[in-house]
């Protein structure tokens, strides 16, 4: 069951079909479509309902997704995790008009430390486009570490792109909560 989490300025709760139309907006835009794998562009409201249906309330961890809320401005983004292999690969993304006041790295720490707290995983695995710098920034400052480098379809752009591969071991996380 995905939780609703509070941090200092955010709520991160399950998505809700209402969530469809902000959805819609911020991913129809290739400068956030085009910096994650398997988002389509152009971006239709359709597509946010498509997804959203595919929600349900009992996720497991590894498939928890989280949307994002700011206080006085409601929906501003996504986080989420989707299993590969035995591996939970987290991903993201805010909308442009919220990017650039240390938002993703308020909730990326909360959605890391739920996880690290609700399971027994060693790891959190993710990575960023090579020219991801602000993602890779995000990752670096939460403890991730480069593992190596991928090819991996962006589906906006249609093209494969080089991706740096990262992760975040439970010890170094837990290191970091002393
Ligand atoms: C990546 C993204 C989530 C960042 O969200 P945000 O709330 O603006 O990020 P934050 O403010 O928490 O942190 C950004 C970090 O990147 C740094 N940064 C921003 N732009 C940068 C750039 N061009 N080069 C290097 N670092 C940069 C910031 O200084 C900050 O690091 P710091 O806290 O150590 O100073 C947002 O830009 C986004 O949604 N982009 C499109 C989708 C995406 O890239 N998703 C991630 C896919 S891996």
């Amino acid at each position: 069951m995905t939780p609703t989490l509070m941090t200092e300025r955010l709520i991160l709760r399950p998505p809700q079909l209402g969530d469809a139309q902000p959805i819609a907006d911020f991913l129809n835009d290739m400068d956030v479509a085009g910096n994650l794998a398997r988002v389509p562009f152009p971006y239709h409201l359709s597509d946010a309902n498509a997804w959203l249906r595919t929600q349900k309330a009992d996720q497991l961890p590894q498939q928890a997704n989280f949307s994002i809320e700011l206080a006085g401005a409601g929906y501003v983004g996504h986080i989420g995790y989707q299993p590969i292999g035995e591996n939970a690969v987290i991903g993201y993304w805010l909308g442009k008009p919220h990017w650039g006041r240390g938002i993703m790295t308020e909730a990326a720490a909360a959605a890391i430390n739920w996880f690290f707290s609700t399971t027994d995983a060693p790891a959190i695995y993710s990575g960023v486009f090579y020219f991801n710098a602000a993602s890779l920034a995000i990752q670096r400052r939460l403890g991730f570490t480069e593992t190596g480098r991928s090819t991996l379809l962006c589906l906006a752009r249609g093209v494969e792109l080089e991706h740096i591969d990262t992760k975040l071991t439970r010890s170094v996380w837990k290191a970091r909560q002393a």
